[in-house]
């Protein structure tokens, strides 16, 4: 899309046509029917083909923006692109929080996309400085900042913003979430390709260190492969997830830090969420004797980390012996439950050998076989096939691991439907 096209689509003459588009969809027809149908409807009335391909996008890129945004999805101005890079509306408040709770007046978010973190900031009465390199997206990002009128969107790059020094820049803080994708260059399914090194993203990594050195209130969205020893001495990184994908690191400094060094925030809809740091890994650590070395050692209870502990390194907090040091699963006597693992009845452990499991299937009539992985190089497709087919009512589910430090695999039968859902 032309800039000047997202410029109209934004404007009450593009809106127009889209509430007319909305309205124009035969209303039973789903998909690429009703997408046509729209299309033809719109041309026949003699709207230029820009427009009603701009038309067509938006409406596409709306759909797609409801499972993050639900029903504000139906108003925003976001692309294909600027939905994936978008910070989730939960996370984003988390990120306000930390603005909030340090006094930040107004913060720079130097790459704002579509500006899903500026309209969270805007909305808790923070006055927001937005600026976008593509000037698409900045069209977007201004049109949906518009309900704030202390928010302000700048089309151009990072770089060239002068932030306040000194005695201006008390009260200001910066958000970067530096884009991960290069622009240009298609990755197999034609999009733009993903980066994953802290080398390749825009801004720099060297650019957000040296804005934390001028205005200590920072916090920047990496990726959860942040390699742990990129952290800077004095801050935070958190590693979030939400319903058990983690989507984020988040590196935190100055005022901005809650916990030093590395946290994990396990979130979710309908509890709070829970928080481990490495003072909790580090007395989990002291309390618990040394990881499992025998299947006499596997107790009744088995504890599997939420992913984000895990990217954050911190499975020392999980209760009980770990089975192997990282992994992210524990086994131990007591029913402890905890916001950020999942707590399995243990069943039986055997050793992870096709023959070894399909006689225990077999003895047990378990048609429908369920294999988890962790910490294994033990593939649970090609290990399925290797069982064979398994007859039965009953259902089970196999935690293929090791114990031993990496010495013996093994099974774990778990009930899964014993302990918090
Ligand atoms: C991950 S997205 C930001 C998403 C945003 N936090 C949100 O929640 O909607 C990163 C954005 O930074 C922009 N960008 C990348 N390099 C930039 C630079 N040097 N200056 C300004 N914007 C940049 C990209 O165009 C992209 O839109």
């Amino acid at each position: 899309m032309e800039p000047e096209t997202a410029r109209w689509l934004t404007s009450t003459e593009g809106q127009a046509l889209m509430a007319l588009a909305e309205a124009s969809g035969p209303p039973r027809a789903t998909g690429t029917q009703r997408e046509l149908a729209i299309q033809m409807s719109l041309r026949s009335a003699g709207h230029p083909a820009t427009r009603v391909a701009a038309v067509m996008s938006l409406l596409a890129a709306r759909a797609k923006a409801v499972g993050k945004f639900g029903d504000t999805a139906g108003s925003l101005f976001v692309t294909q692109e600027g939905i994936e890079q978008a910070t989730r509306p939960q996370l984003a408040a988390r990120h306000t929080a930390r603005f909030v709770a340090a006094g930040v007046q107004e913060v720079f978010d130097l790459g704002c996309g579509i500006g899903s973190d500026a309209a969270t900031f805007a909305r808790a009465g923070i006055k927001v400085v937005a600026v976008e390199a593509d000037p698409v997206t900045a069209t977007f990002a201004a049109a949906n900042l518009r309900s704030w009128p202390s928010a302000r969107v700048m089309t151009g790059t990072a770089q060239d913003v002068a932030l306040p020094r000194g005695d201006a820049a008390r009260h200001t803080g910066v958000w970067v979430d530096p884009g991960r994708r290069v622009r240009g260059v298609a990755d197999v399914h034609g999009r733009a390709r993903r980066v994953f090194s802290l080398d390749e993203i825009s801004p720099s990594w060297a650019e957000v260190c040296a804005w934390a050195a001028q205005l200590p209130a920072t916090g920047a969205k990496l990726s959860p492969a942040f390699p742990h020893a990129a952290l800077p001495p004095g801050a935070e990184a958190q590693w979030a997830s939400w319903h058990g994908e983690v989507l984020e690191c988040v590196v935190w400094w100055g005022p901005l830090v809650e916990h030093l060094g590395r946290t994990a925030a396990v979130c979710r809809s309908d509890v709070p969420p829970g928080l481990v740091t490495e003072a909790h890994a580090a007395a989990g650590e002291a309390h618990s004797q040394a990881a499992v070395e025998a299947v006499a050692e596997v107790g009744p209870w088995l504890w599997e980390a939420d992913k984000a502990v895990i990217r954050a390194g911190l499975t020392g907090a999980l209760p009980g012996r770990e089975l192997a040091r990282g992994v992210g699963l524990s086994t131990g006597d007591s029913n402890t439950d905890l916001p950020w693992a999942r707590r399995f009845a243990v069943l039986d452990v055997l050793p992870a050998r096709a023959k070894v499991v399909r006689q225990w299937a077999r003895a047990r009539g378990v048609g429908a076989l369920t294999l988890k992985k962790r910490g294994t190089s033990i593939e649970p497709d090609r290990f399925r096939a290797d069982v064979g087919p398994v007859r039965g009512p009953s259902s089970a589910t196999l935690v293929l691991t090791t114990i031993a430090g990496g010495q013996s695999a093994v099974a774990i039968a778990v009930d899964p439907t014993v302990g918090p859902q």
